[in-house]
């Protein structure tokens, strides 16, 4: 593709995305397709001779958006939000434009600098400490990952030097709850611990929030067994329920045995913009790191995650590596990112948060954030008091955790086919998503609210289409 013609295909796919996303109301929220219909539509091999690119965006309408479930969809209340706003959207463009590539500061400095600025407009809007630094990382599994190396090697006195974990003389321990996301378990073995070394701490019965005195107790029982307490992963709005474990308790039982505390807040810091919310983050001086994605809830589009530090030195003495291909004079003075992270070669992520913050302005995201948390307390009110519909947690940000319980459903198996089969029914339909999920290892449906174009009268809508499909199925 020369230049010209890409000019003229870039100016229709931009048309495409514009009406693409117009369209999107009125498509099925969920997508309708059977396994294996999309890869069936595509030529087995690839093509030898170069195609017009009408045909390719022939097939973008045709074969490809029937394949996506429409997180822009104004009815989706699945999963957590994955807004992608279009100011950001034009700065993944610019990126890809741009093409720079991030291995050193010098391969490319203003990827590095307006990183370094925008994570800093974000640290100050969130009310994170003035002393932390950041960094951007693909995802908020990463930066678990990443921060319990940190913790694993600040805890032995950074044995990758020596003979690793494996010359270590007791088992490191990591303590979290039920409710932390799969990637703390999955971190947890990557990173060498072990499953059987992760303490699985007790969770108040309503609020899911750890109990911070049997922190203390699993700790002390740890010590007591010669064990080493090594890292917490707090975890602030929890992927099932949006549960907050309470920081201002947990940091100074992990402080008395030097135990290192991560905060995976990747759904619940695009609240932190308002200052109300910031309650969720009281006693965070204390905390070693902390990781939110702006790629939820904040509207960054995918992938943008961003890891806060206490102390960057922790990752750079655990990630640094400077072969002399990448050495250059002004090392001293900058800072180099593939030293805070696992990759060397970083994308100019930066651009999409240094689009939307400019585009959209600050004040735009937090009112839509506010709207969003409005929502989700007229929703719980709604629940709370209709008749055979039950609230099962706090609704502290943007998530409804409900189930409907007709009186004549007393089994608790038949309550769970129930619920899995009006949640179904909705989800069918197209006419909007929710996700079911398991509480005490009973199913439960979460409306997740938040997508960028979700209004209250779309959650308004999407109560009544629950209300109808579990109460039409409920009266059998
Ligand atoms: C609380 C929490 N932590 C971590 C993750 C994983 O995020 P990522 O996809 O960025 O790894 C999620 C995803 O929804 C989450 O809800």
């Amino acid at each position: 593709m020369n230049p010209e013609e890409f000019r003229k295909a870039a100016h229709e796919l931009v048309d495409w995305i514009v009406d693409h996303q117009a369209r999107i109301p009125e498509l099925p929220v969920q997508s309708q397709v059977r396994p294996g219909d999309v890869a069936a539509q595509l030529p087995r091999e690839a093509p030898v001779t170069p195609e017009a690119f009408p045909a390719v965006l022939g097939d973008l309408d045709r074969i490809v958006v029937p394949g996506i479930t429409h997180t822009q969809h104004p009815r989706y209340f699945g999963w957590f939000p994955a807004n992608a706003t279009l100011s950001s959207v034009l700065g993944d463009i610019a990126a890809s434009g741009l093409s720079a590539l991030g291995i050193t500061w010098q391969s490319a400095p203003a990827l590095t600098e307006v990183e370094e600025v925008v994570v800093e407009w974000l640290r100050e809007l969130t009310g994170l400490p003035s002393s932390w630094r950041g960094v951007i990382q693909d995802s908020a599994s990463t930066s678990c990952l990443v921060s319990l190396l940190a913790a694993r090697e600040r805890a032995t006195g950074y044995s990758e030097t020596r003979g690793g974990l494996q010359a270590e003389p007791a088992p490191l321990i990591v303590y979290t709850t039920e409710h932390a996301h799969s990637s703390v378990v999955k971190a947890v073995a990557l990173a060498g611990f072990g499953k059987d070394n992760l303490r699985v701490v007790e969770t108040d019965p309503w609020t899911r929030a750890m109990v911070p005195e049997a922190l203390a107790r699993a700790i002390a029982a740890d010590v007591a067994a010669g064990h080493r307490p090594t890292a917490v992963v707090a975890t602030l709005g929890s992927t099932g329920t949006t549960a907050m474990d309470p920081i201002a308790e947990i940091v100074p039982i992990a402080a008395g045995h030097g135990v290192w505390v991560h905060v995976d807040a990747a759904m619940a810091g695009s609240a932190l913009l308002l200052p109300e919310m910031r309650w969720m983050i009281d006693g965070i001086e204390g905390v070693d790191s902390l990781s939110w994605n702006p790629h939820k809830w904040l509207g960054t589009v995918f992938d943008c995650a961003l890891l806060y530090v206490a102390d960057p030195e922790h990752l750079v003495r655990v990630m640094s590596s400077n072969p002399s291909y990448l050495r250059s004079t002004v090392d001293g003075e900058v800072t180099q990112y593939r030293d805070w992270g696992i990759p060397l070669g970083r994308r100019f992520r930066a651009l999409k948060l240094w689009f939307q913050l400019r585009l959209d302005g600050v004040q735009a995201i937090q009112d839509r954030l506010r709207r969003d948390l409005a929502n989700a307390r007229w929703l719980a009110e709604e629940v709370g008091s209709t008749p055979e519909w039950r609230l099962l947690a706090p609704v502290d940000l943007q998530t409804v955790c409900l189930r409907h319980e007709p009186a004549d459903i007393t089994d608790p198996g038949a309550l769970d086919a129930h619920t899995l089969a009006w949640a179904d029914e909705v989800n069918s339909s197209g006419a909007a998503l929710v996700t079911p999920s398991t509480l005490d290892g009973r199913w439960f449906v979460r409306v997740s609210i938040g997508a960028e174009s979700t209004s209250q009268g779309d959650v308004a809508a999407v109560w009544k289409i629950l209300r109808a499909t579990a109460e039409g199925l409920g009266r059998g």
